[in-house]
C-alpha cells in the first residue's frame, strides 16, 4: 500500500504534494489507511541490552541528523531534520511521536492548555483557521472548541499528523510547511502558530509569515505563541523564595537542557519589526511565563 493515500486528489508515493493553484484547499490523506514507514528507533530491539545501548547513545551521546522515511511526502528544508528536543530521530518515528505529544503538554506543567485557549479566543467569529505545526492536534483542537466551522492542522511530520486525525477526527490534518502554505490567496480568516518559529532560522521565518500574509483574508488574524525569553534570564537566590521563582528555576532548566538550536536566534529578533514588515497590523502583545503570545492582523 502507498505510504500516502490521498482522498480528493490523488497523490504519488514519493512526490511533493502541491495542490494545482486553481485548488483553494490542500487534499487531505486517508491518515486511517495510511501505513507510515519504520525509522531506525521503530526497529530497535528494547527487549535487548544492545538496542537499550543505542537508545541512550541517542538520548544522551552525539547529536546526529534525523533520519527521514524514504517516503516522505514532502520536500523539507534540511534544518527541520535535526533532532530537536533530544528525540531519537526528532518528530520522525511511531515508537516515539506518541510520547513527544504527551510529554511535551507535561514538560510545560499545565501552560500549554492555557495558551491554547488564550490563542483560541483570538479566532471568535472566524470560521475557517488553519493551525500551523500542529504536532498532535491540540492547539488546533482549542480552535474548534471555540466554535469555528473549519480548522486544519499542518505539520511536517506524518508520525504527529497520524495521531492528530485519530485523536481529532473533526479535523482536517494535512503535511506541509510554513514556508510553502498549500492554500490559495486569501483562503483563511485566521492563522494559529504555536511553539513553532523558536524552531526555525530567522529567514525561514520571514519566509513563512509572507505566507500567512498571502493566505489570509484582509483582516484576517495572526496568532503567534512561543518560550518566553524569561526562561532564560539569570535567576536571583530571593526569587526562589516565592514559588514563581521555582516554576522559572523548572523553566530554565529544561530551556538549557532541551536541545533548540534556533531558540536564541528568536529571542534577539525584533518582534514588531518583524511583525510589521511582514505586513501585519494591530499588535496584541501578551507577554507571560512560560509563553509570550501576540495576536496581529493583515491589513483591511
Ligand atoms: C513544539 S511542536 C508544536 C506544538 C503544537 N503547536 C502544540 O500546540 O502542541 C513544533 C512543531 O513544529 C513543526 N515544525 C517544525 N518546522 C516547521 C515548519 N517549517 N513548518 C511547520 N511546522 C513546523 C514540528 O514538526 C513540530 O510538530
Amino acid at each position: 500500500m502507498d505510504a500516502f493515500v490521498v482522498q480528493k486528489n490523488k497523490v504519488q508515493k514519493n512526490k511533493t504534494i502541491a495542490p494545482p493553484p486553481d485548488i483553494p484547499e490542500p487534499p487531505i490523506p486517508d491518515w486511517s489507511a495510511m501505513q507510515l514507514a519504520d525509522t531506525w528507533p521503530d526497529a530497535l530491539d528494547l527487549k535487548s541490552f544492545r538496542g537499550w545501548k543505542e537508545l541512550l547513545r541517542a538520548l544522551f551521546g552525539k547529536r546526529k541528523t534525523v533520519q527521514p522515511p524514504i517516503n516522505l511526502p514532502l520536500q523539507l528544508p534540511k534544518y527541520i531534520f535535526q533532532e530537536f528536543h533530544n528525540l531519537p530521530n526528532g518528530n520522525y518515528s511511531r515508537r516515539f511521536s506518541r510520547g513527544y505529544i504527551t510529554g511535551f503538554d507535561l514538560s510545560m506543567l499545565g501552560h500549554m492548555q492555557r495558551a491554547r485557549e488564550n490563542i483560541a479566543r483570538h479566532f471568535n467569529g472566524c470560521q475557517r483557521v488553519l493551525d500551523i505545526g500542529t504536532a498532535g492536534g491540540r492547539t488546533a483542537a482549542a480552535i474548534k472548541a471555540r466554535g469555528v466551522e473549519r480548522v486544519w492542522g499542518m505539520d511536517p511530520s506524518p508520525y504527529l499528523l497520524a495521531h492528530a486525525a485519530s485523536d481529532y477526527p473533526e479535523i482536517d490534518f494535512f503535511p506541509g510547511i510554513a514556508e510553502k502554505i498549500p492554500f490559495a490567496d486569501a483562503q483563511l480568516d485566521g492563522i494559529s502558530i504555536c511553539f513553532v518559529f523558536h524552531e526555525m532560522p530567522p529567514r525561514y521565518i520571514r519566509r513563512a509569515l509572507q505566507e500567512c500574509r498571502r493566505v489570509l483574508k484582509p483582516g484576517g488574524v495572526l496568532v503567534v505563541a512561543e518560550p518566553s525569553p524569561r526562561q532564560l534570564e539569570p535567576l536571583r537566590w530571593r526569587e526562589l523564595l516565592q514559588r514563581a521563582g521555582w516554576s522559572r528555576l523548572y523553566f530554565k532548566a529544561l530551556a538549557h537542557h532541551v536541545y533548540e538550536p534556533f531558540l536564541k536566534s528568536w529571542h534577539r529578533i525584533d518582534k514588531a519589526d518583524l511583525f510589521e514588515k511582514a505586513g501585519f497590523e494591530k499588535m496584541i502583545s501578551q507577554p507571560g511565563m512560560p509563553v509570550n503570545t501576540w495576536a496581529l492582523q493583515a491589513p483591511h
